[in-house]
């Protein structure tokens, strides 16, 4: 598929981009800052400019497309990455602006430009549980994509807000508009950098839902979305299938969720963030788990 990916450049778009270049797709990023990757072309441009979007999707992607001499080609799907992506980087009011501000952009030039598969980050954060003031418990576990979604802080306002759009432009377009709630990024080296301390205090990993969610398995989790057509607007929850820490999930209750309702029994290292729905509808099947990563 030709692709036009927003935020590229990015933690996880510089791991998903070359995921998807393996799989044989053709990828434009668009950022403000370039990805260095000598199959990737760039397109520095500012998802809260509707034009530059415009332009961007309605344009060659790169010099050699001109050869062809057929006008420019259509995108298949898009692929919208680009955020600020959390709270604390810039001002609230900032952060929210060029979230929902770029996601309404980007999803408004692809729909209308007919661009039929359009994938969209939203995020954990979106539970509440993340950039909670103080401690705030999951309502029920494992979290699955029907806990509510009360978060207090503007990045994962924006997200919430982000979801609203694309379901409203998925019921005007009828086309495939799918949010990945992604819990947290782990790149291939962050393993042996950050998981002996999060082994030694599991508490660290609290605002996550003691989830994770590996680079390249997220790579896989976009193109199974992009090789998954036909399920309108969803919303998926994307995260490996093991606790980030190295207590069993009956520990992990004991010392962090007394109190809080199980909705069923889980496995014994079975994460809390349910990615049940992903495996159904899309085959997802992450295949990096820390442990491996570690040796343990
Ligand atoms: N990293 C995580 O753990 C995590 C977890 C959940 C959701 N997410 C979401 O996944 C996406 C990617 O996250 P990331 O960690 O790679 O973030 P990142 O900050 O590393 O990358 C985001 C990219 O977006 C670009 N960008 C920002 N503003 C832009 C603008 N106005 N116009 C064009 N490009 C712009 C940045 O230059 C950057 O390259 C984001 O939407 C983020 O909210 C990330």
């Amino acid at each position: 598929m030709r692709i036009l990916f927003t935020g590229g450049a990015g933690k996880a778009g510089r791991h998903v981009i070359p995921y998807l270049l393996a799989q044989g797709h053709v990828v434009l990023n668009v950022d403000l800052l370039p990805l260095a990757h000598p199959d990737v072309e760039n397109r520095l441009a500012d998802i809260t400019d509707a034009g530059q979007i415009f332009d961007a999707l309605s344009s060659y992607a790169s010099l050699g497309e001109l050869d062809a001499g057929a006008g420019v080609p259509k995108f298949d799907a898009v692929v919208h990455f680009a955020a600020v992506p959390r709270i604390l980087i810039r001002p609230d009011n900032e952060c929210y602006r060029v979230n929902t501000i770029g996601t309404y952009n980007v999803i408004d030039a692809a729909v209308k430009l007919g661009v039929r598969k359009i994938v969209f980050a939203s995020s954990e954060t979106t539970y509440g549980v993340c950039f909670a003031d103080g401690e705030r418990k999951p309502e029920y576990l494992p979290i699955d994509e029907e806990h509510p979604t009360t978060p207090e802080d503007s990045y994962a306002m924006s997200k919430v807000v982000n979801e609203v759009t694309a379901r409203s432009f998925q019921r005007r377009s009828g086309f495939d508009i799918y949010g990945l709630r992604i819990n947290n990024v782990i790149e291939p080296h962050e393993y042996e950098q950050n998981f002996p301390a999060y082994l030694e205090n599991p508490a660290l990993r609290r605002r996550n839902i003691f989830a994770y969610i590996d680079a390249r398995d997220l790579g896989q989790m976009v193109d199974r979305c992009l090789k998954t057509d036909g399920l309108g607007f969803q919303i998926f929850n994307v995260s490996n299938d093991d606790h980030s820490v190295s207590l069993t999930t009956g520990e992990i209750i004991e010392r962090f969720y007394q109190g809080v309702p199980l909705k069923r029994e889980m496995g014994k290292d079975e994460t809390f963030y349910a990615n049940a729905k992903a495996r159904d509808l899309l085959g997802f099947s992450p295949e990096h788990s820390w442990r491996a990563c570690l040796n343990r």
